[in-house]
């Protein structure tokens, strides 16, 4: 499967759903006072729904190496964060260093499993752009240590972005920010926060939401009486206008079961970026618009008309 575009990992942020609603399937909901109860399970328990990491099972032990898929230069990587924790990553080096475009794409990866299960992605990207990958596992997912929150998530992001910048062989390199739907809200702030430094060529979104608060009542039809109760908002609808300086490609699964595509499309409307590209994937769901034709030959013309062709 050499070229061939990776396979769609087959579970995601609809596993919330699942759990959700085998949770809220207590018959508490019977009595208010008991309902008051779930409210406060629901408001503690939704890390565990938002950020589902024990799916698959194992993921929090078996993290798929990029040996399994063929590749052999690359570092396992344990990067610190200056809160204490400790990062998994995989740096993926260029198979052809005369291709290398001076370009190191940062993944973030979408709400359930780990680094392992996209590193079929990572290598569709090295092969099409000859550059270097970053793979970043979110604390509290694989072989990270912590708990994921919303703020340890932005540390984690900028963490990964600040490895890129010290390390020798990346630290003159112009950076792609690559986020999957919750990955793709970490990409948007990292992207905001960080677009006045020069070094961020490009934001690719795929599949991502408004905001997490939005997406909770129909994703979890069950709490959407409490959704005003959810802490973590990831509201990329207010962030996003606030990256003006950089690139971005939207990269749409119009058959997206589970966050619906005119989410993207507001994105894009509401995008302030003078440099906006939207590509629509007309069979993409939510999990598998990475196997659809064009994928990959979106992105490379976009990193060369928009990043590279950039570049002074
Ligand atoms: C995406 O993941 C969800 C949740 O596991 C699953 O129910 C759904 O079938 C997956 N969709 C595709 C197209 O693989
Ligand atoms: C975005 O997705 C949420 C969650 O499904 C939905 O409720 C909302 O209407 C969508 N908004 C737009 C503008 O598509």
């Amino acid at each position: 499967m050499s070229e061939s575009p990776p396979p769609p990992p087959s579970w995601s942020i609809g596993n919330m759903a699942n759990s959700a609603i085998q949770f809220m399937r207590l018959p508490v909901l019977a009595s208010s006072g008991l309902a008051v109860v779930a409210s406060g399970l629901l408001y503690f328990k939704q890390n565990e729904l938002i950020y589902p990491r024990n799916v698959p099972v194992d993921a929090r032990t078996n993290v798929p190496s990029p040996k399994d898929f063929g590749i052999t230069d690359f570092e396992d990587l344990q990067i610190p964060t200056p809160d204490g924790e400790s990062l998994h990553a995989f740096f993926l080096r260029p198979r052809q260093s005369r291709y290398n475009l001076d370009l190191t794409v940062l993944m973030f990866h979408g709400n359930a499993g780990n680094i392992g299960h996209r590193v079929p992605i990572a290598k569709a990207l090295q092969d099409t752009l000859r550059c270097n990958v970053l793979l970043l596992e979110y604390r509290g997912y694989g072989l990270s240590t912590g708990v994921p929150d919303e703020t340890g998530l932005k540390i984690d992001a900028q963490t990964g972005l600040d490895y890129i910048r010290q390390r020798p062989e990346t630290k003159d390199t112009t950076v792609v920010v690559y986020g999957q739907s919750l990955g793709g809200a970490v990409a948007i702030n990292l992207v905001a926060a960080n677009q006045d430094s020069g070094d961020i060529g490009g934001l690719i979104l795929e599949n991502t939401f408004l905001s997490i608060r939005k997406l909770i009542p129909s994703v979890f039809p069950p709490a959407r009486y409490v959704a005003r109760l959810c802490h973590q908002y990831w509201a990329s609808e207010d962030v996003l206008p606030r990256v003006t300086e950089v690139p971005i490609l939207f990269l749409s699964g119009l058959k997206d079961e589970l966050v619906p595509p005119s989410n993207m499309t507001q994105l894009f409307a509401i995008c302030q970026s003078d440099r906006k590209v939207w590509r629509a994937l007309p069979n993409g769901g939510h999990n598998d618009s990475v196997a659809e034709p064009g994928y990959f030959e979106h992105i490379i013309s976009f990193v060369t008309e928009e990043v590279l062709g950039d570049k002074k």
